[in-house]
């Protein structure tokens, strides 16, 4: 068994990065999560939780599992700590200044727990499967309760119940491949838009990033539930859904029974009829020319395809095993655009990676003026404990990444303002999710390639699909004007 249980603090073995690697032949275990037994269903009633989630979209979906689950056991949402009787932070572990929000929150909380020993406080997500983080925690932070790694969402009962009635912190992290967990409850944000797995964990080992050894190997769900699952979304009436994976590309490919891959699962789910669907990650490596062709139906399928590049160098992309090069990158898009014309592309890079020269970064900045991204998440490097490329000399100075970072994102401001500038006039579909953030007299929504856009109008519209003329397009956003039809059901299915 490559499995490993850390228990509670008597019995504590911390969670072990090398074993984390491993990779082994054991076939994926398909569980059910077991309802709620008896005597935990009522250890919520009157009592409330606050999640607060770092991170990825995986992040935050599994946050919606956690707040199934804890709704399930009786316990209700609050926004306000001082409300709130268990407390749970769903951390990211892939850069250094997520790790320090977490510590700086942990510090933060503390007063509030010393107030009310009886307030639970929590970690989890991808934090907790490091082992330092642990042994950090034990040191200097022993005012938690709980913590529970990435592949033990669904025992969150048991520990909740051993955390309240035990006196030492209560630790499980499993550093193991992974299962699949079906049936968890979920408490979705909202009736609009829906998150839904179609696989766990990352076998692609990029160099720099910590997510393989913290979710453990690619493991696909089958397909008979994730279609189950997005049939009852749209029962509900749902009008997006966005299939999440680390690498949705590699969907399919641990299937030993049958032969059925991203493009297959994104034809069933596109025949559903929901009104969009979108998803993410995509690997570039794997995103074959049959996807290309069922996207290219266009539809609820919207042409939105975030594909991280990471580095516009070669011989950068070799040292991160990105598994593809320059030239095959600038092909995938090439046949992607002639497929779908309208497309819109976003991207992740990482600039000062170890050894990266200038030469390589300017590769980069030239790969962006050639792609032109609809925009770009940029990030500088930063070592990850346990990954290869944090064992490579890094001879670029924190300043050089730090204005290169600069450099990039003033190149990507400009590609941006000028893509939202060409909307000037036009008229877009938006599907309406709220008021905005800053001002509850202005709504916001999103257009199918997923740009933020505000405008005036009734509350009423909220929920729907409508028609929105681009009045002020800015670098980040659109400002634009409710076009007064009737309202639209859906995109062209
Ligand atoms: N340093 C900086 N950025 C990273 N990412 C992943 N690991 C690291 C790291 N060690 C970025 C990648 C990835 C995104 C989610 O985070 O660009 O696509
Ligand atoms: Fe990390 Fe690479 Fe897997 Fe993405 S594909 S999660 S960057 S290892």
């Amino acid at each position: 068994m490559s499995d490993r249980l850390t228990e509670v603090s008597r019995y504590f073995i911390p969670p072990d990065l090398k074993q984390a690697k491993r990779r082994g032949k054991e076939e994926v275990q398909v569980l059910q999560f077991e309802a709620i037994p008896e005597d935990m269903r009522e250890i919520g009633r009157g009592k409330h939780y606050l999640i607060k989630t770092y991170g990825c979209q995986m992040n935050v979906h599994d946050s919606e599992t956690i707040a199934g689950i804890l709704q399930s056991m009786g316990y209700s949402p609050t926004d306000r700590e001082e409300d709130a009787d268990v407390i749970l932070l769903n951390t990211c572990a892939v850069r250094e200044n997520a790790e320090d929000k977490v510590f700086g929150e942990l510090g933060r909380l503390k007063p509030l727990k010393v107030e009310r020993p009886g307030l639970i406080l929590g970690v989890c997500g991808c934090m907790s499967q490091e082992e330092a983080v642990i042994r950090r925690i034990l040191q200097q932070h022993q005012y938690v309760d709980l913590i529970f790694g990435t592949h033990n969402i669904h025992r969150l009962p048991f520990l909740l119940k051993e955390a309240l009635f035990s006196k030492e912190m209560v630790v499980e992290v499993w550093s193991k491949e992974g299962d699949i967990v079906e049936n968890l409850p979920k408490a979705r944000q909202d009736g609009l838009k829906a998150w839904v797995n179609i696989m766990y964990g990352c076998d692609k080992f990029c160099t720099y990033c910590i997510v393989p050894y913290t979710r453990g190997k690619e493991r696909s769900r089958r397909p008979e539930d994730v279609l189950a699952e997005v049939r009852e979304l749209a029962r509900k009436g749902y009008r997006e859904v966005t299939l999440l994976g680390q690498n949705v590309n590699a969907y399919g490919k641990d299937f030993t029974d049958r032969t059925y891959t991203f493009a297959h699962l994104l034809d069933d789910v596109r025949k559903i009829g929901i009104p969009r669907v979108r998803f993410t990650t995509s690997h570039p490596r794997d995103f074959d020319d049959h996807l290309i062709e069922v996207l290219a139906k266009g539809g609820n399928l919207v042409e939105h395809i975030h594909l991280p590049v990471q580095s516009g160098s070669s011989e950068v992309l070799k040292r991160m095993a990105r598994k593809y090069n320059r030239e095959q990158y600038l092909e995938l898009v090439r046949k992607i655009r002639e497929a779908i014309p309208h497309v819109s592309l976003t991207t992740d890079i990482i600039v000062g990676f170890p050894g990266e020269t200038e030469e390589q970064f300017e590769e980069t900045l030239s790969l962006v003026r050639e792609v032109e991204y609809d925009s770009a998440f940029t990030f500088i490097y930063s070592p990850r404990e346990g990954t290869p490329a944090a064992r490579m000399e890094d001879n670029v100075p924190y300043e050089v990444k730090k204005e290169r970072l600069l450099r990039l994102n003033r190149v990507q401001d400009e590609i941006s303002r000028r893509k939202n500038e060409a909307l000037r006039g036009q008229v877009v579909e938006v599907l309406v999710e709220g008021e905005s953030k800053k001002n509850p007299e202005i709504l916001s929504g999103r257009t199918r390639t997923n740009k933020l856009v505000n405008f005036r109008g009734p509350k009423s519209l909220i929920g729907q699909f409508v028609q929105v003329r681009i009045s002020e397009p800015l670098t980040y956003t659109l400002k634009g004007e409710w076009v007064e039809t009737e309202s639209v059901a859906g995109a062209g299915m």
